[in-house]
């Protein structure tokens, strides 16, 4: 949320009014528009920011993201990601918004029947993060048939990574899981170790494949979603760069450019965790705007180990 704020302003004219519960963002990474402490399950307060601002468009970013914990608390996703977010759309419709922009998830396809992995494809989430997203994405698209006026962009993020390139942002959550961070904390010093969780699935090497974007791609990719809406109908798109790297090639990335040969422990997998998904992004590429700038994991390491450098100090 807080790197498209930064793409928003940065790029475009747009008045930004940020509404947030801060449970794993910060204040500080707003850089732009005005800013509204409150939670997505406090309705009638969300229904009064709606009746005064009366907004053009929502990006709905909000949501729990660990799949892990969403096998062990299924009804925190459920509610938080999927309640709270058909609530929004109700809410959003009633008041006039035109487009919506919602952060889904390759999650949603859970083991893919193909890799690259196309829209349409077979979706069958392994976990309730993935399924509570698949729902959202249902009720928006009924949502918006039974509606005037209202269209919506789905974006299937797949592994987000990295931070701002002049470090005025990045990802601050404690105890956050996602590889590439946990890798640069143990570049650091600060974990003792980085734990790989599973070396049997079926892919080159055995740890799991993901498709790692750049935050700020995904970002902009949000501005060519919202300008594609003017134009066409509501669409699909999966957000990410079409190759995967395994576990084991993450952590040769973040050795790398770090220069530190930190501990490496092969463990168990992971509950919910898919063995390898890649995205297919023809769509994206081809229907819109976007233009990805920094397809280059190195780069992606790199920006985000010296965020991590940034806070730890
Ligand atoms: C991430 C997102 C999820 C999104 C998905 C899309 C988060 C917290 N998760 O999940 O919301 O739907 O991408 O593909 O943003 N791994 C290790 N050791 C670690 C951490 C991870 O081996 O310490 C492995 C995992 O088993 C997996 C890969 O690294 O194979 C990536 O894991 P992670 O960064 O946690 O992201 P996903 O679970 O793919």
């Amino acid at each position: 949320g807080s790197h498209v704020v930064k793409h928003f302003g940065e790029n475009t004219p747009h008045n930004i009014t940020v509404v947030d519960n801060l449970s794993s963002g910060f204040k500080e990474a707003v850089l732009y528009g005005e800013f509204i402490h409150e939670d997505l399950a406090s309705t009638g307060k969300i229904e009064e920011i709606f009746a005064r601002k009366k907004f053009d468009a929502v990006i709905h970013f909000a949501a729990n993201i660990e799949v892990e914990e969403s096998v062990r608390k299924p009804l925190k996703y459920y509610k938080n990601n999927t309640v709270n977010s058909a609530n929004l759309i109700d809410i959003s419709i009633k008041h006039n918004v035109r487009y919506f922009i919602f952060s889904s998830t390759a999650a949603v396809y859970g083991n893919p029947e193909r890799i690259p992995v196309k829209e349409d494809d077979f979706k069958e989430p392994l976990n309730p993060y993935g399924m509570s997203k698949l729902m959202t994405e249902r009720i928006l698209q009924d949502a918006a048939k039974a509606a005037e006026n209202f269209k919506y962009c789905i974006f299937r993020y797949f592994n987000v990574a990295g931070a701002d390139g002049s470090l005025r942002v990045g990802q601050r959550t404690p105890n956050a899981t996602h590889l590439i961070k946990a890798a640069s904390q143990a570049a650091l010093g600060m974990r003792d170790a980085l734990y790989i969780y599973g070396t049997s699935y079926n892919t080159s090497d055995g740890t799991g494949v993901r498709d790692y974007i750049h935050v700020d791609d995904l970002a902009a990719a949000h501005r060519a979603g919202l300008e594609y809406l003017e134009n066409h109908d509501s669409d699909i798109f999966n957000c990410g760069y079409g190759k995967g790297y395994s576990v084991k090639e993450v952590i040769a990335a973040v050795k790398k450019v770090s220069g530190v040969d930190f501990k490496v422990v092969e463990t168990s997998p992971r509950a919910g965790d898919a063995s390898i998904i890649v995205a297919d992004n023809s769509k994206i590429l081809e229907k819109t705007a976007w233009k990805p700038e920094h397809d280059d994991i190195e780069y992606i390491c790199k920006t985000a180990f010296e965020w991590e450098r940034k806070i730890k100090a």
